[in-house]
């Protein structure tokens, strides 16, 4: 942190948010609250006469409320730039009257009620985002009893009575008599891998973190005894299985069975835990002095906002999605936007520092080049047909078309380097005014005609999403995995370009089954585009139900990159459905499709 706050080309914004973000990759306009911290930072030389004479007390949040702090504070003895920032909410200033001691203190006179938050506008061409994430609440596992017995603590708080700078100066006492525990229980996946008990997700760094803790307890503390209880152990990774095997040499118990309830003894304050030993299937009750629970990891809460501010996407879990999982694990969908550290998924440090290094790297390599060259898969508005109703604006997943203005007839503006060219503008235009470059709708209608030009009754017309299911059906075949060879396949980038008129077309030629298959929701490599598909065939559905046609004929799947076996299970189903759609019904539908 140090470094990073001397280094000549960085420039810290502390106590600061992002308001906004406008542009486009090598051209962002980020807008920055600088918040007010009533002290002059550049003058502040950290002497601590305003804390000391300040009346104020409240409970220190980076000690997790075991001390406190005066309202006028540095956050962490490590705070970059250390100085003192007067929290405005707990002062007396506010409640209203100044006491005005922590000025009268200053012999620099740094402070300055009337400070105000400064608006800053930077100009970026990458941004990285670390947003961190926040830890969860064991609050609503009543069974835990965190919120009643003082001696059950998270193991955030745990980190912080060990450290030696934390309030015990890293004497680890237990709360109720201050007196050092002679034995001490974990509890892991607090939060963690359970549908109804916080996230179903795996938050990563909970084991190793409590293996560390076992043996930093044994290191400080050798005769207190360590028992963990746990689901299984998760310690892949350099030198983790070592660790844990010393943290068992060194006597620690691992107990396999998770405990159903906590309860306190009121004379001891000593905690019984019950739990079914699943090692042995045995009922077991564990008489403890205190409790750690192994918190979880969650998105941070704010990450919805950054999601708005720079179109991103997160995952069911809530962390930000990256743009492929295995060819691009730091770039965000959004071009030039990357991630790093716990923004994206739980992660320890080494972990976080190696995507940071990435992502630093992938960020410089697109300064350096100063040039940036995209597909040539972009969108572009025809001005005659346009009717301004900015329907594409509305559903481009990057925003990347600016809305027209039908007062002032502003036809939309396509900003290319923004546009990844996933086509559902092109697909929602409702008067045909988008052509989306390499996949006009005339090379995708003369595709749909060639396919049917013959035999129609026998094909199955297919689209498929360049990153998902088309490699999936590629599997399938490099596989060698049988189906029905009828099956014909159009390729666009996302399922998301399908137009409504493409099926129609499909079925005015004679085709007995159409099928649109695209990614599964949390892996369209355009964001949210697979979304836009899902809601057009649902339309379509009731349309074609309106005309009289079977909606059974028209299907839509979600099949990925991994699920050759998927996509010929599909097609063997599909083919079952075409057999059953007769020549007088296809017929039928040719006769209501041409009226
Ligand atoms: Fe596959 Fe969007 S990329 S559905």
């Amino acid at each position: 942190m140090m470094d990073v706050g001397r280094h000549p080309n960085i420039t810290l914004y502390t106590y600061s948010e992002v308001e906004n973000v406008t542009g486009f990759i090598g051209n962002f306009k980020v807008t920055i609250r600088k918040k007010a911290r009533y002290v002059d930072e550049n003058e502040c030389t950290a002497c601590s006469d305003c804390a000391e004479v300040c009346p104020v007390i409240v409970p220190d949040e980076f000690q997790q409320g075991f001390s406190s702090r005066k309202a006028i504070y540095i956050p962490f003895p490590q705070a970059v730039p250390s100085t003192y920032t007067l929290d405005m909410e707990s002062c007396l200033g506010n409640n209203p009257i100044a006491c005005g001691k922590c000025y009268e203190a200053c012999e620099k006179k740094c402070i300055d009620y009337d400070m105000q938050d400064e608006i800053i506008e930077i100009d970026a061409g990458a941004i990285i985002t670390a947003t961190g994430m926040d830890v969860y609440d064991p609050t609503e596992l009543d069974e835990y009893g965190y919120t009643r017995y003082e001696n059950v603590i998270t193991s955030m708080e745990f980190e912080r009575l060990i450290s030696a700078s934390g309030p015990t100066e890293g004497h680890f006492i237990r709360p109720t008599d201050r007196k050092v525990p002679k034995t001490v229980g974990f509890i892991q996946c607090v939060g963690s891998r359970s549908e109804k008990r916080g996230n179903p997700y795996c938050s990563n760094i909970c084991c190793m973190n409590t293996v560390k803790d076992t043996l930093l307890l044994s290191d400080h503390y050798p005769g207190v005894e360590c028992k963990v209880f746990y689901m299984d152990i998760r310690a892949f990774g350099k030198g983790f299985e070592d660790l844990y095997m010393r943290s068992k040499q060194e006597g620690v118990k691992y107990i396999r069975g998770l405990p159903g309830e906590i309860e306190e003894d009121p004379n001891t304050k000593n905690l019984i835990l019950t739990v079914e030993n699943t090692s042995n299937g045995k009922l077991e009750k564990h008489n403890l002095e205190m409790v750690v629970l192994s918190v979880g990891v969650i998105p941070r809460q704010d990450n919805k906002i950054i999601k708005q501010l720079l179109t991103l996407s997160t995952t069911s879990d809530g962390f930000y999605m990256e743009s492929h999982p295995k060819l691009k694990p730091v770039d965000a969908p959004t071009r030039g936007v990357y991630f790093a550290g716990c923004a994206e998924s739980p992660k320890d440090v080494k972990d976080s520092v190696t995507q940071a290094s990435a992502a630093a790297a992938r960020a410089s390599i697109l300064l350096n080049a100063g040039k940036v060259k995209i597909e040539a898969i972009t969108s572009r508005v025809i001005p005659d047909k346009c009717i301004y109703c900015g329907i594409c604006a509305r559903v481009c997943p990057y925003h990347a078309i600016v809305p027209p203005d039908k007062k002032t007839k502003t036809l939309p503006k396509v900003v290319e380097a923004a546009c990844a060219g996933c086509g559902t503008c092109a697909a929602e235009c409702p008067s045909d005014a988008i052509i989306m470059r390499h996949f006009r709708d005339e090379q995708i209608m003369a595709q749909i005609e060639s396919i049917l030009s013959e035999k129609p009754e026998e094909k199955i017309v297919t689209f498929a999403c360049n990153w998902c299911s088309y490699p999936g059906a590629d599997l399938a075949g490099t596989s060698r995995i049988q189906y029905p060879p009828n099956n014909r396949v159009i390729r666009t980038m996302c399922s998301g370009r399908v137009d409504e008129k493409f099926v129609f077309h499909a079925f005015k030629l004679g085709a007995p089954i159409v099928l649109v298959s695209g990614c599964h929701f949390s892996d369209c490599h355009y964001i949210n585009a697979v979304r836009w598909t899902q809601k057009r065939i649902e339309k379509l559905w009731n349309k074609l139900e309106r005309k009289k046609i079977r909606p059974e004929r028209l299907q839509l799947e979600y099949i990925s990159a991994a699920e050759g076996q998927k996509w010929a299970r599909v097609i063997k189903e599909l083919e079952e459905i075409r057999k059953k759609v007769t020549k007088k019904e296809i017929e039928e539908t040719m006769k209501i499709l041409s009226e």
